[in-house]
């Protein structure tokens, strides 16, 4: 029987990441199953949003002079844009710093603090403040972050801890007795790598002293909650109370899809949470590969981090959403390249199936002035066409359950393949020559048309956009929403009588020298200076006001481990400024420096102070270098 409701998910991404392609890869691949099983009658629920506490936006709000939450609220838009320009159609976009999200986390730490799954106790590890984890000495790599290589501090203090070690041998049987539990097999076994080890207790909270910006604890307002239990919690907190979530039918999740550096969050601390809960895991949890561009991370440093939006704007959104999809098998590693999407672009999507729609449509016209004709006749090539797409699209169906993309979308094109053969095999043109070739000219104009109606909606899910436009070519005004999966159960669905539109081309071909062009500008460092959206005019620029100053004063904020408060006379007056500078720089070594203030910034309340204005300086690693001069310039000079 046919299940009636799913729920997919993607992780949530850190607000802070400027959104690229192994962002929009995730969201894509979920958006796809959730169209899909759409259009098979299936409720679904389809969850993204961004996560947005922790120590990576406390430190960047810091560094803009901004509240965190201010901060945050700005920033996730980017995420929110990006998906309604790659036509995601997430049911809802969940942000942990709403109250919804927040209710449930609370609620989750009391009930297991009251059970006492949850217990205080003290810890000494050694802590890496940009990944906020704690390592044992064993963990460290040659004594750094084994994660990012950084430098890491000793830290002894109390913290809370989640009895996660007493759930490991129930989480082996059953990563073991569900081979669908995690996948691809080649992740499931790393899992069970990791948990050979003793699986120790979780810590689930930092002080605030060190960290402010996160959800305060119920039982400990000292305290705030660990960003990782935090997140994870927004799979469930969406559907209301634990109650509401049992009732809703959408839990155990069908999919929590994630990339392969967050597996082990998901399948060992997501998966105990819930069991400590007393709910069941995620029926599935996919891990899928990461995309390097020419064999390299991306990375901001290496200036080759691929731009969703600068793609779409150059190749259209459902080119980019195929490519994706079809290039590297969902679970595997892939390489990005431009030259590669061109390549899918001009072979399968332009020269393959946008010919035929071409064609078809071009002949639909020629012959039967634009109105699809009734079959009249069935050879031995018709039923090879039927069978063949019978056999497409029961296999399409048997694919989506292992998400293997790359597969359905060859399947689908063994369908292109083959309907363009009984074009070139049946022969239109010979056979409009003809009275007897007339009638037997219906019947093939007429399948042609049928299988591209059944790829329309076979390939709706992976392009949205481009399968509606072919759908109105062939006639057909409904949405494929409406049409549904039931629509290609069987053949003849197109009705004779509808009258075929001719558009212009779904891919048009990009030529040998336009791609070498177009190459050129994106792989050169122009690409960074091309107007993305990030770009500002000279006037926007002359909007802020920047000046020297002198530091006059300069003392450490009491409870924070970034923050100075520094007097600074900018000539005309004498400004009160918080700068997040404590860790490279003492206060008496900071009077009488000159350095340059944003003179104009709204002002802003840190930790209860207000700052009025901010101090330039560059951040490397988390090492500040206040921005200067090799010559005295006077204070309440303008800087340009
Ligand atoms: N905030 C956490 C997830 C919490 S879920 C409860 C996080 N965020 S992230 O923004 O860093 O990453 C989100 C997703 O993007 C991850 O699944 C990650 O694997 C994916 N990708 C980030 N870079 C990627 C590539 N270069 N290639 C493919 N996917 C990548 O982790």
């Amino acid at each position: 029987m046919q299940q009636n409701k799913f729920y997919i998910t993607t992780p949530i991404y850190y607000v802070n990441d400027v959104p690229h392609i192994g962002h929009a890869y995730t969201t894509i691949a979920a958006d796809v199953v959730a169209r899909y099983k759409r259009l098979e009658g299936v409720e679904v629920f389809f969850l993204t949003g961004t996560d947005e506490h922790g120590q990576k936006v406390q430190q960047a709000a810091n560094d803009v002079g901004v509240s965190p939450q201010e901060h945050v609220d700005k920033l996730h838009q980017r995420f929110k844009e990006l998906w309604v320009r790659l036509n995601i159609s997430n049911n809802d976009f969940i942000r942990t710093t709403e109250e919804r999200h927040k209710k449930l986390v609370r609620d989750i730490l009391q009930e297991l603090h009251s059970r006492d799954e949850i217990y205080r106790d003290s810890y000494e590890g050694w802590y890496c403040t940009p990944c906020e984890r704690f390592w044992t000495e064993k963990d460290l790599a040659e004594g750094n972050c084994p994660e990012c290589q950084r430098k890491v501090d000793k830290i002894k203090e109390h913290n809370y801890f989640f009895r996660m070690g007493k759930y490991q041998q129930w989480l082996i049987d059953r990563i073991k007795n569900d081979p669908h539990f995690i996948l691809p097999a080649s992740r499931k076994n790393e899992v069970l790598g990791f948990l050979e080890k003793p699986l120790e207790d979780l810590c689930i909270s930092r002080p605030k002293s060190r960290l402010a910006w996160g959800i305060p604890l119920p039982f400990d307002g000292d305290y705030v909650t660990y960003v990782w239990f935090d997140a994870l919690i927004n799979y469930i907190s969406i559907h209301g109370s634990l109650d509401d979530i049992k009732a809703s039918g959408f839990w155990p999740a069908d999919h929590n899809m994630v990339g392969k550096d967050i597996l082990t969050t998901h399948a060992v601390y997501w998966s105990t949470m819930l069991k400590a809960i007393g709910l069941e895991p995620p029926k599935n949890i996919f891990a899928h590969g990461w995309w390097t561009v020419n064999g390299q991370k991306m990375s901001k440093s290496l200036q080759n981090v691929v731009e969703p939006n600068q793609l779409i704007d150059q190749f259209g959104v459902d080119v980019i959403r195929y490519f994706l999809l079809r290039e590297v098998p969902f679970g595997q590693d892939g390489d990005f390249s431009h030259k590669a999407l061109i390549g899918r672009l001009n072979s399968d999507l332009a020269n393959n199936l946008g010919n035929l729609l071409n064609r078809t449509v071009n002949m639909m016209e020629k012959y039967f002035a634009g109105v699809v004709p009734t079959p009249a006749t069935n050879g031995p090539e018709d039923k090879a066409l039927t069978e063949k797409s019978g056999e497409v699209i029961a296999e399409v169906r048997i694919l989506y359950n292992e998400l293997a993309y790359n597969k359905i979308l060859q399947k689908i094109w063994e369908l292109v393949d083959t309907t363009n053969q009984y074009i070139d095999k049946t022969g239109p043109w010979n056979l409009a020559k003809t009275d007897e070739g007339k009638e037997r000219l219906k019947t093939v104009m007429y399948n042609s048309a049928e299988s591209l109606r059944v790829l329309g909606v076979l390939l709706n899910p992976f392009m949205p956009q481009s399968t509606e436009s072919l759908m109105k070519q062939l006639g057909i005004e409904a949405p494929i929403a409406e049409q549904g999966m039931k629509s290609i159960n069987q053949w003849g669905g197109l009705k004779p009588g509808s009258q075929t539109q001719k558009a212009k081309q779904l891919f048009p071909r990009i030529e040998d020298k336009q791609a070498a062009q177009i190459l050129t500008e994106l792989s050169s460092p122009k690409e960074e200076k091309k107007d993305n959206g990030n770009q500002i005019t000279i006037d926007e620029f002359m909007k802020v006001e920047l000046r020297t100053g002198k530091i006059l004063e300069a003392e450490k904020v009491k409870k924070s481990k970034k923050l100075i408060q520094l007097k600074v006379d900018i000539g005309t007056e004498t400004r009160q400024v918080l700068a997040g500078i404590s860790e490279s720089y003492e206060p008496e070594d900071l009077v009488g420096r000159t350095v340059i203030i944003v003179a104009n910034l709204k002002p802003a309340k840190l930790m209860g102070i207000e700052s009025q204005g901010m101090v330039l300086a560059a951040s490397n690693d988390g090492n500040i270098i206040l921005a200067g001069f090799d010559q005295e310039p006077g204070q309440g000079v303008q800087v340009r």
